[in-house]
């Protein structure tokens, strides 16, 4: 496979930003937490935190829809 070959199709983006939320990456990724720590997901989506008021960082617990508009990301 050559660098920067696209292999899924653009209709079906691998990450989705939600305005005022969270943001949705799309099949098996592994995110990196502040402190160093790996969080692997298998689910077909999962929602990061991108407010950083989640109880359960580095997801999105919908913590985010009860913050005044100016504090959400
Ligand atoms: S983006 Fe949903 S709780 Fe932070």
């Amino acid at each position: 496979m050559g660098r920067g070959r696209v292999t899924r199709p653009a209709t079906r983006p691998d990450v989705v930003m939600c305005p005022g939320g969270p943001m949705l990456l799309r099949g098996d990724h592994v995110v990196v937490d502040d402190d160093g720590v790996s969080h692997a997901t298998t689910r077909p989506v999962s929602a990061v935190c991108r407010c950083g008021k989640s109880a359960s960082k580095p997801w999105c617990d919908g913590t985010h829809k009860v913050l005044p508009p100016k504090l959400r990301p």
